[in-house]
């Protein structure tokens, strides 16, 4: 039974000789007991809906419904749609839309697509009276310039059985994915614990020493976001920062191994006391030599360096200008500016601007005279953490 419009419409005899043996052919194959379903479809160049001059009768019997409702009901049930590439091998999935709205929204292009390709190579699923149904389309588009229509003989082949195989191996390798993407975050969050509880250690550590001479957990704070400022006004990457601002206020560990009667000493320190307070660069650099992670390597060489200065003239090697490492310049002045500005055992606290003059005024003898160009320059933000932290 024909349900098409070419055969009685105002097409060329030619056309419809063709259509006519091609429908013949077709039903000869289906009489043979081929698996494979035939169909002709047709639309007009200029656009509009498809219709079907031929649909095989397997396709009615899968689908349930007659040729002249093929088109919509197709179109209806149509779930998702592979589309395959055309003339290459192995043929590889070259799109996969699975979602309905997608298909409806690519049709017009998916069917230029085809045209100018001259094919189509695509697998659809479809629901079939509530099943899923997979058919494979393999169709020729020839286009009747004369008779301004476009024709697309195909065959379709159930693989139902074999999509949903795939569609188990996507599944599962999608399940995959996700338990890989799941563990990966898993790793992650173990290793911000394990960075946050290694943090916490150090900062305890860090504390105990921190009160033995007269400096306070104030003056920790103020360190490190001192140095956080001056690094990044220098251009640091965050990473770097982040580095410099948990590894600076280990700076002083050195001085647990330091007697409380020479760390709180009121008064100026002998000159023997004062060989002995020299000590804490390197007691402190080999408490932390051990460590193999990139923040206690940088709080080592913190902790052997920060009393260095650019003349030369400091301890404990007499390091100069750029041999001393940049975090260890950093410090260095961020450190010395605190203590000016915070009160000790053995001296009054000095007020902002004293101690901002004194930066100045050691620029280029203690100090990276770049570096106090960078911490002139930065003076509002110094003076926010000087207010937000206070002086103690
Ligand atoms: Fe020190
Ligand atoms: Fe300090």
């Amino acid at each position: 039974m024909y349900d098409g419009k070419i055969l009685s419409g105002p097409y060329s005899s030619g056309l419809k000789e063709s259509l006519l043996s091609s429908i013949a052919h077709f039903k000869a194959l289906e009489g043979a007991g081929s698996p494979i379903i035939p169909y002709i479809a047709a639309w007009l160049p200029e656009g509009g809906d498809i219709w079907y001059e031929y649909a095989g009768t397997r396709l009615r019997e899968l689908l349930g419904f007659r040729t002249t409702e093929v088109a919509g009901a197709l179109r209806d049930n149509i779930l998702s749609r592979c589309l395959y590439r055309i003339q290459e091998k192995p043929p590889g999935i070259d799109k996969i839309i699975r979602d309905k709205e997608q298909i409806t929204r690519l049709r017009k292009v998916m069917r230029r697509v085809a045209e100018r390709g001259g094919g189509i190579d695509a697998v659809y699923k479809f629901s079939a009276n509530g099943r899923p149904l997979w058919l494979k389309d393999l169709a020729r588009i020839e286009i009747h310039d004369r008779d301004r229509i476009v024709l697309s003989y195909g065959t379709l082949i159930d693989v139902t059985k074999e999509m949903q195989l795939e569609e188990t191996l996507f599944e599962v390798q999608h399940e995959l994915e996700f338990h890989k993407v799941n563990l990966e975050s898993l790793v992650e969050e173990r290793s911000r614990e394990l960075s946050r509880a290694h943090l916490d250690v150090l900062a305890r550590l860090t504390q105990a020493t921190a009160f033995r001479d007269g400096s306070t957990g104030a003056h920790i704070k103020r360190l490190s976001r001192y140095c956080a400022v001056l690094g990044d006004s220098f251009g640091l990457s965050k990473r770097a920062l982040e580095i410099i601002f948990h590894a600076v206020p280990m700076h002083d560990v050195g001085k647990i191994g330091i007697a409380d009667a020479i760390l709180q000493k009121q008064g100026p320190l002998s000159h023997d006391e004062f060989e002995i307070i020299k000590t804490h660069c390197r007691v402190g650099s080999d408490l932390l030599s051990k460590g193999k992670s990139t923040l206690l390597k940088v709080a080592q060489s913190i902790a052997l360096n920060h009393h260095e200065r650019w003349d030369g003239s400091g301890y404990p090697q007499g390091l100069a200008s750029r041999q001393i490492p940049l975090a260890s310049r950093i410090t260095s002045i961020c450190d010395v500016f605190d203590a000016l500005a915070s009160e000790r055992p053995y001296k009054k606290a000095w007020s902002f601007e004293e101690a901002v003059e004194e930066v100045w005024d050691l620029r280029g003898k203690y100090f990276d005279p770049d570096l106090v160009d960078l911490f002139m320059k930065n003076i509002p933000r110094i003076r926010r953490i000087y207010r937000e932290t206070p002086a103690g």
